[in-house]
């Protein structure tokens, strides 16, 4: 039950990195995550956003401390960037530009063409045809690719396309066909929609690296196992045709109801790698079981062996970025998204800090795979 924050008072006057180090768990360098994972060539970050930034010290601090990278949670989303058409509002995503700045973290983008966080405008206008959905693509990539160019040099240029097979979580509605999800862009440009994005990116900034960004490839089942093969059916098809694509970034999103085969997993980030693309994993965090099982001990032991089993066989598949979906349970979607939300007054366990911000057994699963380091 985590405490109320009038009962954490006495602990928020405590200096974060104090609080944290006598959290330290045993077996790992009490050293931030980025220089652990620098120290043997991986980029460690995770998601943040402008507002926990400027009104939580203790986030900024834990995140200026443990982040070497940084992607917003939504500010670089259309629905935030351009509300209405022709409107652009950066203001959310410049003030996170400015901290990361201040803090010489670079930023990823995320994301310029995905089926959700569209403002109501976008479905209509893009499905009325297909000249209408290029010329609404290109002015939000003209105007946004531009804005960012000095800031941003990696976007999730197109964010989840792939269909969900039956079986999934979110299955994809009866009739969809193919391997590709429903979308606005879908529907007003056809499948091609994925390599007029690519390819509009890279016309306008050469060097940006590009990244194609999906969820639900993971685990050891068969809606996962088909998804997987979706996706790889796309990227060869991207090769074939010469779109240009630079990385692929696997999301992350852990489900500890599933089964996991890091086998599996290392040798598909193996299958993208031969395909010239850099692999990384973007978005991770570790769902829990509802309601879930044994004391906090036994979660977080649980939640770490997971993770450190994911990440260990990324790495040895040739992935060398990681980024969590946040930094504390505190703050984290799990817990504001009723859809996927433990019972009141319980929170997922699935980020290296707890709610009171103390280092989890899953900061040290991390830190280790990092390192190269069995579990431990
Ligand atoms: O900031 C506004 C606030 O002003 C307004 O009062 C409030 C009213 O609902 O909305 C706030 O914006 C919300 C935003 O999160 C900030 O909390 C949006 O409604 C809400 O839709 C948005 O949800 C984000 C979601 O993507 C959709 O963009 C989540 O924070 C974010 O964690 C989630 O992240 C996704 C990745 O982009 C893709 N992979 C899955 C991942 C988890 O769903």
């Amino acid at each position: 039950m985590p405490l109320s924050r009038r009962a954490l008072g006495p602990l928020l006057l405590a200096p974060v990195t104090a609080r944290a180090q006598s959290f330290t768990p045993a077996s790992a360098p009490n050293q931030p995550l980025t220089q652990i994972a620098q120290s043997r060539g991986f980029t460690y970050g995770c998601a943040v956003t402008a507002r926990l930034l400027a009104d939580e010290p203790e986030f900024a601090a834990l995140v200026a401390q443990e982040a070497g990278l940084v992607v917003p949670e939504y500010e670089a989303k259309f629905d935030t960037l351009q509300p209405e058409q022709g409107r652009f509002d950066t203001a959310p995503l410049d003030a996170l530009l400015r901290w990361a700045e201040h803090f010489r973290k670079p930023v990823r983008g995320h994301a310029l063409v995905w089926h959700n966080a569209l403002p109501a405008w976008v479905a209509p206008a893009v499905t009325e045809s297909p000249a209408r959905a290029q010329a609404v693509m290109e002015a939000h990539f003209d105007h946004v690719l531009a804005h960012t160019s000095a800031r941003i040099r990696d976007w999730d240029v197109v964010n989840e396309p792939i269909a969900n097979p039956p079986g999934s979580d979110v299955p994809e509605p009866a009739g969809n066909s193919g391997d590709l999800r429903d979308s606005p862009w879908l529907r007003g440009l056809g499948p091609d929609y994925v390599a007029t994005a690519l390819r509009a990116a890279r016309q306008r900034d050469r060097t940006l690296r590009l990244t194609l960004n999906d969820y639900g490839v993971e685990a050891d089942s068969p809606s996962a196992e088909e998804k997987r093969r979706r996706l790889l059916r796309l990227l060869r098809s991207l090769r074939d045709r010469n779109v240009p694509l630079d990385a692929v970034g696997i999301q992350g999103h852990l489900q500890m109801r599933e089964a996991f085969s890091p086998a599996i997993f290392r040798a598909f980030v193996q299958d993208i790698r031969a395909l010239g693309l850099q692999v990384l994993i973007t978005e991770l965090d570790v769902r829990e079981v509802r309601p879930p099982v044994g004391d906090f001990v036994a979660r977080d032991a649980a939640v770490a062996r997971r993770v450190h089993e994911f990440a260990s066989a990324a790495f040895e598949g040739g992935a060398r970025t990681l980024l969590t979906w946040g930094i504390s349970d505190r703050w984290s979607w799990l817990h504001r998204e009723q859809t996927v939300a433990l019972d009141p007054g319980d929170v997922h366990r699935g980020l290296p800090y707890d709610w009171e911000l103390n280092r989890k057994q899953m900061w040290r699963a991390l830190a280790r795979a990092f390192l190269g380091q069995s579990a431990g």
